[in-house]
């Protein structure tokens, strides 16, 4: 009866008003356009062409590496040998071969999602705490509180110092939950981050784990994002640090991975959690029971890592195409007088629209302006408080999961509506069917947007 899933966000409200009109150029061309769903299909058709020239590995004919058998009898907890020899070189790949990975300290899961909550009851009890860097990702309240009973201690991050994790702020969440007589037991952090498109630097990891260490607790590194990393700085694993250094204590940071973003197989729920702690692999492999993934997917995907060669030119080829989809959007969003923050990873950019709030800097402000944006211009954007943002008017923007064309619709559709706005001629006045997207009407909250930016803007110039 618990109702901490998290389901009655503007996260989900968003998924659910694009299925009722999804975007379609020919079908729906005024539909919504799906841009809250950090979904990869940049690369989607290198792996179909994979799939398409492999196709004997589905047949499970006599003769093919995995017989029909070996797939459909009993699987224990421990996964494919196999498979996790290939997860394990897949993920060290794409941490840039700088960090180690042992298949045995591998534990296969249903996703990152049953990764994150299967960590989260092995290391707190019911009513301890985990530290999380805000913005995150949304998900992380069911995946880590609903079922676990565990609490959550937002670290706050803002603008101010560009949303990175800072000392200070670690130490006022800490504070915070001692004044709360919470027991902390782990940090969990994001890199490359969800929503911010950013990968945390080295200096700010070795601060984590100094503190972490200082203070007894453990450290969780969410990394699905690891290998969409398309510009500098490079991605540093936390992996990475703590095997370079002699300072830190291997068994108190574990990671979570998954196929979901890197290969964008969502669906095939593949995850995993890697850890060198005895206590958290032995568990861990126990708990997951409740999340197999099935043979069949475990021996598919081991033909498909395992061809080193397609591996290495599908991620130079993701990349590529990211840094270039993510450049071009960046732009077109910047041409019309939106600040991006800059990323260098991810499917997202972490957008600040907080000057469209004009005098409404709250989240109620934030809740109208996204309003607009998902039922007059058409886009579902997800806005930050969905992401526990310490800060309104920043919104999370998916550019990862649409082609190129829909992006460029998109682009054109936020155009339109700020061009609209700058031209100032008639805010206020928006009733004909030709202004922004022919769909705002006198009263829509299009229109008292289009009038509150306008104000905004008039006050801006009467005080220069
Ligand atoms: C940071 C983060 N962790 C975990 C997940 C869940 O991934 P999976 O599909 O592997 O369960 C997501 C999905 O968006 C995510 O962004």
């Amino acid at each position: 009866m618990a109702d901490g899933h998290g389901e009655d966000s503007p996260y989900f409200d968003g998924w659910k008003a694009y299925d009722l009109n999804p975007y379609d150029p020919l079908l729906n061309p005024s539909g919504i356009i799906q841009m809250g769903l950090a979904e990869n299909q940049v690369g989607a058709d290198l792996i179909e062409e994979w799939v398409e020239k492999h196709q004997q590995i589905l047949s499970w004919k006599e003769g093919n590496n995995t017989s029909f058998k070996e797939i459909a009898l009993h699987q224990d907890y421990h996964g494919l040998a196999d498979f996790r020899k290939a997860l394990a070189r897949f993920m060290m790949e794409v941490r840039g071969g700088r960090a180690e990975i042992e298949p045995d300290g591998i534990i296969l899961t249903a996703g990152a999602t049953a990764a994150n909550e299967i960590l989260t009851f092995c290391i707190a009890n019911p009513g301890e705490a985990l530290l999380v860097p805000t913005p995150y990702y949304p998900g992380f309240d069911r995946d880590l509180k609903w079922r676990t009973g565990v609490e959550l201690i937002p670290v706050e991050c803002n603008s101010h110092t560009n949303f990175q994790i800072t000392v200070p702020a670690l130490e006022k969440a800490y504070q915070q939950a001692l004044n709360n007589k919470k027991t902390v037991k782990a940090l969990l952090i994001t890199n490359p981050s969800n929503p911010l498109g950013l990968t945390i630097p080295p200096q700010t990891l070795h601060h984590i784990l100094d503190f972490a260490t200082h203070n007894s607790f453990h450290v969780i590194s969410d990394e699905v994002y690891a290998g969409t990393v398309f510009s500098s700085p490079r991605f540093t694993s936390i992996l990475e640090i703590v095997q370079s250094s002699k300072k830190y204590n291997p068994c108190t940071v574990h990671v979570v991975y998954s196929l979901s973003k890197d290969l964008g197989l969502p669906g095939f729920r593949v995850g995993a959690i890697y850890s060198q702690n005895h206590g958290v692999i032995t568990t861990s492999r126990r708990m997951s029971s409740f999340s197999l993934v099935s043979s069949q997917t475990q021996a598919f995907l081991t033909c498909l890592l395992n061809d080193y060669g397609f591996i290495k030119r599908y991620l130079r080829t993701l990349r590529e195409r990211l840094r270039r989809r993510h450049g071009e959007f960046v732009k077109g969003l910047k041409d019309v007088g939106i600040d991006v923050l800059e990323g260098n990873a991810g499917l997202f950019c972490w957008v600040n629209l907080r000057k469209l709030l004009g005098r409404k800097e709250s989240w109620e402000g934030e809740m109208e302006l996204w309003r607009v944006i998902l039922e007059d211009i058409g886009l579902n954007v997800s806005p930050g408080c969905s992401f526990h943002c310490g800060q309104a008017g920043w919104f999370r923007v998916c550019f990862g999961n649409m082609s190129g064309k829909e992006l460029d619709v998109a682009l054109g559709r936020i155009r339109a509506f700020i061009s609209h706005f700058l031209s100032g001629s008639d805010a206020g006045n928006t009733t004909s069917s030709d202004d922004v997207l022919g769909v705002a009407r006198e009263g829509s909250p299009l229109v008292a947007c289009l009038a509150r930016m306008l104000d905004a803007e008039q006050q801006a110039e009467s005080r220069a």
